[in-house]
Formats: C-alpha cells, sequence, structure tokens
C-alpha cells in the first residue's frame, strides 16, 4: 500500500507514526509534513488546501488510501475532488464536512433530528444579532458564534450585554473572521464539565474512539488566552459509562443515521465536542476530523491497524472489524514557543530530542519543527512538540511525560506543568 497523509502538526505526526507500525504500508508520504513526520514518511512541500496539486502528488506517487489531517481542505471539498480521480480518501464530502464548515447547518441539522444542544437563533444581519441581544432571551453568559471557520476564534462566551455586542461588531461588521462572519448563531450558555468524543464511522458503521481531553487555556490553572490545546489526556476511566452510552445513544448514531438519512452520508472521524450538563450531554459542536493534540493520546492507544480501518471506511464495511484499544492512559504535553498564542519567534534549535527518543513508552510527536540548513532540528511554529507517553494508571503516564519534557530544551520553550492534574 501507498498511503498520503494530508497535514503538518502534531495530529498528522501521530497519524504518520501509527500507519508507519502497519505491515500493509510499502511506501508513505506526506504533504507538507515536518522535521519529525520526515524521519518516517517522504515529505511533499505541498500545501494542505491546494486540492489540484494533492491529487497531481497522488497520481504522480500512485498512492492507493489518502488521510486527511485538518479541516480546511475537507471543508474545501478534497475529498469529492479525490472521489471523481477514483482516488480513495478517509474523510467527509465537502456537503458532510459543513458539520463543522458552518455552524448555522449544524445547528439547523440538530433542531431538525432532535439532537441535544442550546436552544439558539442564527442573525443574518448586525442588526437582527443586537435586536436578539437586547431582547436578553438567552440570559447571561450568551453565547456569540461566527457561522464559518475561525480557527477556533470564532465563539464568544459573553458574560455582559456589552461584551455580546462588542462581539458582534467584531464578527459582522469589523468582520475580524472574514467571510465566516457573514452570519452568527447566538446561544444560550450551557453549564458543566466539557468533554470530547471521536468516532471513525464509514456512514452506517460507528466505532468509537476512548474518551480524551484537552487542554485549551494557555497557562495553568486554565488561566490565559485560548490555544489550539496545550496537552491532552486519554484513560479508560475519563467518560462515566452512563454517560459514554447516553453520548452514542442520543448524539453519535443519531448524527451519522441523519447524515445518511439527508443524503450526504458522513465517512471518515468525528469530533463532537460536548457539554456534559445535569440534563444531558449537549453538542457543542461537530468538527469533521481528530482532535490535536487528542489525536496524540488517541492513537497510541489503537492496537488496530490503521490502513486497515481506513480502507474499511472507504469501502463502507467498517462493520467488519473489531477496534482494539489498549488499557493504557497516554499524556501528551506540548512545548510551546514564547509568545504562542500570540506573536512568536522561530528557529531556534531543539535539544534534547535523541536522549528522548531513547526512553521506553514515550514518543515526542512534532507539531511545529523545521531542518535547519545545517540540519538541525529548529521551532518553526506556536505549537512546537507534543512529548507523548504512556503507562498503566494517569498518573505514572503523566510523570513519564513529564520527565521526558524535562530532557528537552529549546530558547523561550513553554509549557504547561497542570496537565492531567
Ligand atoms: P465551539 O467552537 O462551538 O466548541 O466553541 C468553543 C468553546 O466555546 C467550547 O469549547 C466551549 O468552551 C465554549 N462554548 C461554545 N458554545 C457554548 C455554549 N453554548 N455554552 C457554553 N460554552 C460554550
Ligand atoms: N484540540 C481541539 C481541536 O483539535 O480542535
Amino acid at each position: 500500500m501507498r498511503v498520503l497523509v494530508i497535514g503538518s502538526g502534531g495530529r498528522e505526526h501521530a497519524i504518520v507514526w501509527k500507519l508507519h507500525q502497519s505491515p500493509a504500508i510499502s511506501r508513505l508520504l506526506c504533504a507538507p509534513g515536518n522535521a519529525g513526520i520526515a524521519e518516517l514518511a517522504a515529505c511533499s512541500s505541498v500545501n494542505v488546501t491546494d486540492i489540484d496539486r494533492l491529487i497531481e502528488l497522488a497520481e504522480a506517487e500512485r498512492i492507493d488510501l489518502t488521510f486527511v489531517g485538518p479541516e480546511a481542505p475537507l471543508v474545501a471539498g478534497l475529498v469529492d475532488a479525490f472521489q471523481a480521480r477514483g482516488l480513495a480518501i478517509v474523510g467527509p464530502t465537502r456537503a458532510a464536512a459543513q458539520l463543522e464548515g458552518s455552524k448555522v447547518l449544524a445547528k439547523e441539522f440538530m433542531a431538525r433530528h432532535g439532537i441535544p444542544t442550546a436552544p439558539f437563533v442564527v442573525c443574518d444581519s448586525p442588526q437582527a444579532a443586537h435586536r436578539v441581544i437586547a431582547s436578553g432571551r438567552f440570559g447571561y453568559p450568551v453565547v456569540v458564534k461566527a457561522d464559518g471557520l475561525a480557527a477556533g476564534k470564532g465563539v464568544t462566551v459573553a458574560e455582559t450585554r456589552e461584551q455580546a455586542e462588542q462581539a458582534i461588531e467584531r464578527t459582522m461588521v469589523e468582520r475580524a473572521f472574514g467571510a465566516a462572519g457573514e452570519r452568527v448563531v447566538i446561544e444560550e450558555c450551557l453549564f458543566g464539565r466539557e468533554a470530547s468524543f471521536f468516532l471513525f464511522t464509514d456512514g452506517q458503521t460507528i466505532a468509537p474512539m476512548p474518551a480524551a481531553q484537552d487542554y485549551k487555556r494557555a497557562l495553568d490553572g486554565d488561566r490565559g488566552p485560548n490555544t489550539g490545546g496545550m496537552g491532552s489526556i486519554s484513560a479508560p476511566e475519563l467518560i462515566a459509562r452512563e454517560v459514554w452510552q447516553a453520548i452514542l445513544d442520543t448524539i453519535a448514531r443519531p448524527t451519522v443515521e441523519a447524515m445518511s438519512a439527508e443524503g450526504r452520508p458522513y465517512r471518515g472521524v468525528l469530533y463532537i465536542g460536548l457539554m456534559l450538563t445535569q440534563e444531558g450531554p449537549k453538542v457543542l459542536e461537530y468538527n469533521v476530523r481528530l482532535g490535536d493534540p487528542e489525536a496524540q493520546v488517541i492513537l497510541p492507544r489503537l492496537e488496530t491497524d490503521l490502513v486497515e480501518i481506513g480502507q474499511a471506511i472507504v469501502a463502507g464495511e467498517l462493520d467488519r472489524i473489531q477496534l482494539r484499544w489498549s488499557s493504557r492512559a497516554t499524556a501528551c504535553v506540548i512545548a510551546a514557543s514564547r509568545g504562542y498564542p500570540g506573536r512568536y519567534e522561530k528557529g531556534f534549535p531543539i535539544s534534547g530530542l535523541d536522549e528522548v527518543a531513547a526512553m521506553p513508552n514515550v514518543v515526542v510527536f512534532h507539531a511545529g519543527t523545521a531542518r535547519s540548513d545545517e540540519g538541525e532540528i529548529v521551532t518553526n511554529g506556536g505549537r512546537v512538540l507534543g512529548v507523548t507517553a504512556w503507562d498503566a494508571t494517569l498518573p505514572d503516564a503523566i510523570n513519564r511525560a513529564y520527565r521526558a519534557l524535562s530532557r528537552i530544551h529549546f530558547q523561550g520553550m513553554h509549557y504547561r506543568r497542570d496537565i492531567g492534574t
């Protein structure tokens, strides 16, 4: 099998690392990849949303199966374009990827099918949005969401009327997120613990992944600005059995069934962001991909061959395989550049990677790294590395990840010290 992975972050390194273990692979390619991925796969510097060039690459390399990491190419129709050329690819079509691409469509979909989510209204002008806020119908806090993709920054949980009005101005008038802010969803604020639920599906069969949790704030104690994620954990005990069953029965299965019933079957990985409220789990958002850094803690627990899973999804035969997951716990701590998620510098040499590579039950997934002209591995992004470890218990996995991280250094390295606590 000749397999292509699209993307360049820690999630894609984890996907490549898992695929690399498959005996079915004869050639592994990644576009564009990073310095860590380049140790396992041939990297080709094609942009993830350059659909024409990705097709050229897949055809020139006679690729048998493609995995997609990030959402942007999926929402842009990469899967449709590959399928039109007869190229096998794991992921939702453009129509199905609207679950992440448009919060308006996702909310309307949930409302149509009785899938639990916060009550909401859709506004297509700032005037209409201001009227909803002025009515006070959702109370405070109230949540204002840009419709389109906004790199995780399009949501404001507004404590006051002023904050809600500012969010509307920023999104719809100043267009801080571009065309993503043409419409907004205004919704009731939900309370409870947040949880993420990941599954593989071929449009019919659902194969849930183990629970994982990410830590979004930049600083210890969940302080500081939101980031893409500063760490993650996965362990059998993260979501209670009854809650797990409720998510499957009231949310995950109805979502996949309704997408098929609407004529846009969902295939690939579905990531459901949830609030575990007193009334039961409710959907905050859908994502059409693996989470990052959740992938870094989920994939090391996967015992089934990922190539087999990908092939089964493409063939619509996921019911034929039984996924196996290890009961071990995993933890991932992100080493970030000073200044992230704001402005940061790049190009600092990273030391200690060789030492950590020799440690058992540890793997360092590269997020933003590159190889310098001198051949050194240097920082090349806000999130630089995801130091991941596994062990029998979560505390041991966390300790192991921090022990490994203590050997790694680069100028301005910043990380949270409370992942998993
Ligand atoms: P989203 O991209 O929709 O998941 O929103 C990003 C974050 O905003 C979520 O992870 C929650 O922390 C928060 N959020 C979104 N919607 C709500 C809601 N209705 N109630 C409370 N918090 C929310
Ligand atoms: N870790 C959150 C995300 O991947 O969206």
